[in-house]
């Protein structure tokens, strides 16, 4: 292991140079994995736009029912049409989504605190390889705690979560957690952003922070960014636009989306910016445009 000392600050992110080793496959980083792992990757990222808009409602998995998803069999088929992938755990889509859905699946395989432990950076693995294989997952999601007691821990469950997705070629998607030491600022993002492909993610979540360009600069794998707390529709929108803008191949989003004055109109105001090159300013208008009053 190179020693800590003397270590120079990272710099040149060449921002303006397009990712180098793209090869045939349109999916940044993932020119050498197998057929397989390419079909799943191409059900997750659009061939048209290369990017994503997945509909994350795995909150209860650690929080039990959230405000907007008190009723997930309501809430995300009426959604479902409007977004390329379902990020959920097991037993949400299992019970409350129907498989004709025709969605790809971010399976959220990591598990392990409720919102009543002190420290949610204990995880373990929750789902085995076979029943992702069973869920007919496009990907597998770990949580990862850079900078919190359960960094370890967590990196372990990655690393595990990789090797078990290649002998099947199911991705896998780490998610960048706020660790309690960690700040949401660009450099806890930078590093936990660089260490989850280095260890073998395929994709990567985090937030959208400062010097957002630098991060998807140095991240040799798509990042998608989770919309976070609540916020209002035209914030949202704006963050989701600039995360695009600078890199970014898609969006997680759940809060920002089933918690909207009108989810569905503002799932396909997130949409236009990802897929269509929207502004903010144009997603926003239409989604005033089409709310429902
Ligand atoms: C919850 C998660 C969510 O998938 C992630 O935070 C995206 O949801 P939101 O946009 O509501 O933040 O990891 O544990």
């Amino acid at each position: 292991m190179a020693d800590k000392d003397g270590m120079k600050i990272a710099k040149d992110y060449h921002i303006d140079k397009p990712f180098a080793k793209q090869g045939g496959f349109y999916v940044k980083g993932m020119s050498d994995v197998d057929w397989g792992m390419k079909a799943r990757l191409a059900n997750i990222f659009q061939p048209e736009s290369g990017h994503t808009v997945m509909l994350a409602f795995d909150h209860g998995y650690f929080m039990g029912s959230t405000s907007g998803l008190e009723r997930l069999d309501i809430v995300i088929p009426t959604l479902a049409e409007h977004i390329d992938v379902l990020m959920g755990t097991r037993g949400a889509i299992r019970t409350c989504i129907p498989a004709s859905t025709g969605k790809a699946v971010a399976l959220r395989v990591s598990c392990g605190s409720s919102i009543l432990d002190e420290d949610l950076s204990h995880e373990i693995i929750g789902v085995s390889i076979e029943d992702a294989v069973r869920m007919n997952a496009s990907c597998m999601a770990v949580q990862t705690f850079i900078g919190a007691d359960g960094e370890k821990e967590s990196l372990d469950n990655l690393c595990k979560t990789v090797d078990a997705g290649l002998k099947y070629g199911i991705p896998t998607m780490g998610v960048v957690a706020v660790g309690k030491q960690m700040e949401r600022t660009s450099r806890f993002f930078k590093l936990a952003t660089r260490i989850l492909p280095e260890l073998g993610a395929h994709i990567v979540k985090t937030y959208y922070c400062e010097d957002f360009e630098e991060i998807t600069s140095a991240c040799p794998v798509p990042i998608v960014v989770a919309g976070g707390k609540k916020l209002p529709e035209d914030e949202a929108l704006t963050m989701c636009y600039k995360a695009i803008s600078e890199g970014a191949a898609g969006v997680d989003m759940g809060r920002n989306i089933f918690q909207s004055t009108d989810p569905i109109a503002m799932v396909q105001a997130v949409r236009m910016v990802v897929h269509k090159n929207a502004t903010d300013k144009e997603a926003y208008e239409f989604f005033l445009d089409t709310k429902k009053e």
